[in-house]
C-alpha cells in the first residue's frame, strides 16, 4: 500500500485516540476555573465588561453586607502576596475546609458548604491550574466580620469520590452545587444565611457591588422562576446572560465564565434545576 492510501487511515486513528484520551488534571482544572467554578468571579478584579485582563485571581474588594466587609485575597502564585508558597494539600484544605496553613478559618462568602463536596480529582485539577496562573503582586485588605467565625465548617474533609456522569440529574446536582454554588446566591438570606432548607433556589438575595444592586432570580420550576423557560432558554440565560425576553442579566451572575460551560454539562445542570422543588420568590 502506498503512503497516500494510508494517510486517511492514520488521520482517523489520530482523531479517535485524541477523542478517547482522558483530560489531564491541568486541563480539567483550566476548564473548571474558567467556566462552572469561576473562582475569578470573586477573586479577579472585575470591570463593567468582565474580568480585568492581566489580573487573574489577584484579589479584590468583594462585598459589604450588614454582617461583614469581605475582600477576596490574591490567589495567584505570587510567593509574597499570593499563595505561591502553599503546598497542594494546603490549597486543597483551604478550598474544602476553609482553613489556611496557619490554622485560621477563611470567612464567608467563600461557599465552603458546597466546596466541601468537591471531588478529589476536581480539586486537584483546580490546584494544578492555579499553579499556571501568572503571579501578580497585590496585597488584599483583610476582611472584617462582625461575628465570630465558627471553629470549623464541619468535620474535616480529606477525600471525596468522583460523581459519575451517567445520571444527568445527579451530575447536574454536583455541577450546580459543589462546583458552581449556584444556590448560595440564588437562595434568600434568612437570619444571615442562605435558606437552603425551605427556599432553595427561590431567589431574592440582594447583592450590592460595583454593578449596582442586583437581586438574584428565582431559578426553581415555579411560575415566579423558570417554569415557562425551555431548556434552551435556561442554558442561554446561564451562558450569555440574556433572558428569553431579550433583557440582560447583571453581574455578579457569572456569565463571563459560564459562557465556557460545555453543552453536556449545561444539559445536566438544566436537568437537575428542573427537579428542584418549585418555590415562590420571597416577598
Ligand atoms: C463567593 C466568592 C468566592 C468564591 C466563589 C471563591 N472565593 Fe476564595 N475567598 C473568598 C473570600 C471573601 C476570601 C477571604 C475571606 C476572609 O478574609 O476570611 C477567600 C479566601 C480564599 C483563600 C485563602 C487565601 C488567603 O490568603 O487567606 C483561598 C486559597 C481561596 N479563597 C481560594 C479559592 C478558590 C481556589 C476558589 C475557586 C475554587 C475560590 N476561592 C472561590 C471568596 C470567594
Ligand atoms: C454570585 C452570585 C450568583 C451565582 C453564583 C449565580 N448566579 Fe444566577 N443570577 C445572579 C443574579 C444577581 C441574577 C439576576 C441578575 C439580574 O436580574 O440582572 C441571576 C440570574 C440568573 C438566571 C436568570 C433567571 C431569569 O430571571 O431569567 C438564571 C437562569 C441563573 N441566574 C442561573 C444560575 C445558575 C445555574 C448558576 C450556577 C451555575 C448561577 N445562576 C450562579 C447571581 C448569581
Amino acid at each position: 500500500m502506498n503512503i497516500r492510501a494510508l494517510l486517511p487511515c492514520l488521520l482517523l486513528i489520530t482523531l479517535a485516540t485524541s477523542a478517547a484520551r482522558a483530560e489531564t488534571p491541568l486541563e480539567r482544572g483550566r476548564y473548571l476555573v474558567n467556566s462552572i467554578v469561576a473562582c475569578g468571579n470573586c477573586h479577579t478584579p472585575q470591570t463593567p465588561n468582565g474580568p480585568e485582563a492581566g489580573k487573574e485571581l489577584a484579589g479584590q474588594f468583594l462585598i459589604k453586607t450588614p454582617g461583614f466587609t469581605a475582600y477576596a485575597p490574591n490567589i495567584s502564585r505570587d510567593p509574597e502576596t499570593g499563595i505561591g508558597k502553599w503546598t497542594d494539600e494546603q490549597i486543597i484544605n483551604a478550598i474544602r475546609n476553609g482553613r489556611r496553613p496557619d490554622g485560621t478559618l477563611i470567612g464567608p462568602p467563600m461557599p465552603f458548604e458546597f466546596y466541601r463536596h468537591m471531588s478529589d480529582s476536581d480539586v486537584k485539577g483546580i490546584v494544578a491550574y492555579l499553579r499556571t496562573v501568572p503571579p501578580v503582586k497585590n496585597t488584599a485588605t483583610r476582611s472584617t466580620y462582625n461575628f465570630p467565625l465558627p471553629p470549623a465548617y464541619g468535620p474535616e474533609v480529606t477525600t471525596v469520590p468522583d460523581v459519575p456522569k451517567d445520571d444527568p440529574v445527579k451530575y447536574g446536582e454536583y455541577l450546580t452545587g459543589p462546583l458552581a454554588h449556584c444556590w448560595a446566591c440564588h437562595s434568600p438570606i434568612v437570619n444571615g444565611e442562605p435558606d437552603y432548607e425551605h427556599q432553595f433556589g427561590a431567589g431574592g438575595q440582594v447583592l450590592e457591588g460595583p454593578w449596582g444592586v442586583a437581586v438574584t432570580a428565582n431559578i426553581t420550576p415555579h411560575e415566579d422562576g423558570i417554569r415557562d423557560y425551555s431548556d434552551e432558554d435556561i442554558a442561554r440565560a446561564i451562558t450569555t446572560g440574556v433572558r428569553p425576553d431579550g433583557s440582560k442579566l447583571s453581574a455578579p451572575m457569572g456569565f463571563y465564565y459560564y459562557k465556557n460551560i460545555r453543552p453536556d454539562d449545561l444539559k445536566a445542570m438544566v436537568a437537575y434545576i428542573r427537579t428542584v422543588p418549585p418555590k415562590p420568590t420571597p416577598k
